[in-house]
């Protein structure tokens, strides 16, 4: 290819993965397959490797290059960045309220715009004439760490800004300022960061206390090409110094920078006077467990610039702006025990009794200690005063030892090498963190195996609740998940406290669990590093279970999100003989295992249809409502037009809501969509 010809195809390359990447990072509604944007990030590279002299600092390419970096160099902010002052309750922001009146001498209810309060690290990147040239991070306020490779890497974060997107761009599209520094929080998603530490754990390296720690880790790495292997995502909410662009308010910034190209978070939102922040602080609490992101609280921000101006800073604060908090997730207890679990692959979990203590609404009993390793280094006794965290609807975990408080009566714990429910031996592999119990009929794993093949996202079995489960086992009823299938109606109604009526009940939902589809069956198998979107990219890759069973590791490792330890935990469980037989079993008393295609995208009601969502839902996030509609074969766009089939509006549902109106398209309430998923809230 000759230099000019090589020129344009780099520039129509670069052009289109830029337009995929806001699509999937801004957007939020990807138009090709991962597997694409993998061609066409190729192309681009084969051709770049060509001609080196045509790659340039912005192009995508330059997101995974750099070489490690001896330290980090500091950088001065041009801009201070300032923190905020914290409110823990409706009083103290009720008084920063008035606070506010009093300073400006008016009474009039002032428009406020509230954002979730990421918690993560705070960075601020630098654009000249719309190229992404350096970042950093906060630092103290006044001097920060250049971290510019690794924010790089940041898949979220455009390295040139580009106006002229159609779709999401303000009637106007904003010109390209002479300079702009973009602040934001750099954050790790709940789900990756545990995939982050399975994966960590699986590799016996140190876990991450949390995704804050995971995302501040991962930012501040001497290689940048470690910093590109973690899941690392941005949400803008401020700038620093600028030329060339002059939002009025931090509503209009927010849907700016949003214009150029910058994740924002869409859970923003523009409302007049305290009592309307405080419904929005009850409503952001309420979704707090469900988001995909763990945030700590709220951030209040006067939404007018010139009053902003005009209230000014004090202490290294704003005036015009307060973090509203939420309860703490983190409390300290004592641990008055400490007890072994096993789970359904085996592995010994020591798990800390605490005294009841309440943690972020919920009272907590237990606390889990990850696995020896994790025990020792934390120092973690007996008797020890400890600080425990619970994250989401995650298992709680206790976090630090509090030595200060030790009073010498703690008592060391010794993780037993016997299992503690069967008496058998439990080992610990070369370069494995967890000890496991190696009797495959140990009856601790098969009640938890039976439990999770009767989950909802697996078997969805609905009554075979923990108590059947354990009686299910202990009454020598089922040795494995398919003599549930040999279950009659006399033996589950001799089970304690089962009446005829809900013997029957279960009766039938086993029977009904024989049409789930493959991916939830390869789910419910409970093979180790198989989650619910692993088994469901198996399935679509392989489409039957023969084939699953059939594959080698490199064939394995060809499916979408397969790793090699993935890869290697898949072949290993179905070279096994037992683990064959089961299936075989499974199939032989009637469980179909079809891939879902045939199975699911039956759905007429989704099939085909395009769906826009907007406002919150209470009963699941935003991802969630995403995935099941994309898995009843329907499309999910990010902003109503005519070819919009239906919007599912949930609470604070905005502009998109009026425009859904004034094009007659159908909406769906919350109760309405669930009704239409066959799920209950
Ligand atoms: S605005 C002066 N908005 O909170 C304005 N900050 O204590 C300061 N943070 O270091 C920043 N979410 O890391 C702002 N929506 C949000 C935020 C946010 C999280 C963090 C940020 C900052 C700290 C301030």
């Amino acid at each position: 290819m000759d230099h000019e010809t090589a020129q344009k195809q780099i520039e129509r390359i670069r052009d289109e993965i830029r337009r995929h990447n806001r699509l999937y990072y801004v957007e939020d509604s990807p138009e090709i397959s991962d597997a694409e944007y993998d061609r066409l990030f190729r192309e681009l590279l084969a051709i770049e490797r060509e001609h080196p002299d045509l790659v340039t600092m912005d192009s995508p390419s330059q997101r995974v290059g750099a070489a490690p970096a001896e330290g980090f160099s500091q950088v001065r902010h041009r801009v201070p960045m300032l923190s905020l002052q914290n409110a823990m309750d409706e009083g103290e922001m009720r008084e920063f309220d008035a606070r506010i009146k009093r300073f400006l001498g008016r009474e009039d209810d002032f428009d406020f715009v509230v954002e979730p309060k990421f918690d993560g690290l705070s960075a601020e990147l630098v654009y000249e004439n719309g190229v992404f040239v350096s970042g950093s991070t906060r630092g103290d306020g006044t001097v920060g760490e250049d971290v510019t490779s690794n924010l790089r890497t940041i898949g979220s974060i455009p390295l040139r800004l580009d106006a002229r997107v159609p779709d999401s761009t303000p009637l106007f599209p904003e010109p390209i300022p002479k300079l702009l520094e973009v602040r934001g929080e750099v954050y790790m998603r709940k789900d990756r960061f545990e995939e982050l530490n399975r994966q960590r754990e699986a590799e016996s390296e140190p876990i991450f206390a949390n995704p804050r720690n995971a995302a501040a880790g991962s930012l501040r790495q001497l290689d940048p090409s470690v910093t590109a292997s973690r899941p690392l995502a941005f949400f803008a909410y401020s700038i620093g110094a600028a030329d060339g662009f002059k939002p009025s308010s931090q509503w209009d910034l927010l849907s700016r920078l949003r214009g150029l190209g910058f994740p924002v978070c869409d859970m923003a939102r523009r409302v007049n006077g305290m009592d309307a922040v405080m419904e929005q602080y009850h409503r952001m609490l309420d979704s707090r467990d469900k988001l995909p992101f763990e945030i700590d609280g709220m951030v209040v921000k006067v939404d007018s610039f010139a009053l902003q101006r005009e209230l000014g800073e004090v202490s290294r604060s704003p005036r015009w702006a307060i973090a509203f908090k939420f309860p703490p997730t983190r409390e300290t207890s004592r641990i008055e025990r400490i007890v072994v679990q096993v789970g359904r692959t085996g592995a010994l979990t020591p798990v800390a009794e605490m005294t009841p203590v309440r943690v972020g609404g919920v009272m907590v009993r237990r606390a889990t200690l990850h696995n020896e390793d994790e025990v020792v280094r934390k120092g973690v006794m007996v008797g020890d005063w400890v600080t425990i965290q619970r994250a989401g609807d995650v298992i709680p975990e206790v976090v630090e030892v509090l030595t200060d408080r030790r009073d010498g009566t703690e008592e060391r714990f010794v993780m037993p090498t016997v299992c503690p429910v069967c008496g058998g031996a439990a080992n610990r592999e070369e370069g494995e963190a967890v000890r496991r119990c190696i009797n495959a009929s140990c009856p601790a794993q098969l009640k938890e195996r039976i439990r999770h093949f009767g989950s909802k996202t697996a078997m969805d079995i609905e009554h075979l609740g923990d108590k059947v489960a354990d009686q299910l086992v202990d009454q020598g009823l089922t040795h494995d998940v398919a003599d549930l299938y040999d279950l009659g109606l006399e033996q589950v109604m001799n089970l304690e406290r089962m009446a005829e009526k809900s013997a029957q009940n279960l009766i039938l939902a086993i029977e009904k669990s024989k049409s789930r589809p493959l991916s939830a069956v390869v789910f419910a198998l409970g093979i180790r590093h198989v989650g619910e979107a692993t088994a469901r990219g198996l399935a679509n890759h392989f489409g039957s279970i023969d084939a699953i069973m059939a594959a080698g590791e490199e064939d394995l490792a060809d499916v979408e999100d397969v790793g090699p330890v993935v890869a290697k935990s898949v072949a290993g469980f179905f070279k096994s003989e037992s683990n064959r037989e089961l299936v075989r079993r499974l199939r032989e008393a009637g469980v179909s295992m079809a891939h879902e295609e045939s199975a699911e995208q039956a759905d007429p009601r989704f099939a085909g249809k395009t769906f826009v969502l907007t406002g919150t839902l209470s009963s699941m996030t935003r991802e969630r409502a995403k995935a099941l509609i994309m898995e009843r074969g329907g499309k999910v766009a990010s902003s109503v037009s005519t070819k919009t089939d239906m919007v599912v509006a949930g609470d604070a549902a905005g502009s998109k809501l009026n425009k859904a109106d004034k094009l007659g398209i159908p909406v769906l309430g919350e109760d309405e969509f669930l009704d239409m998923l066959g799920q209950e809230r």
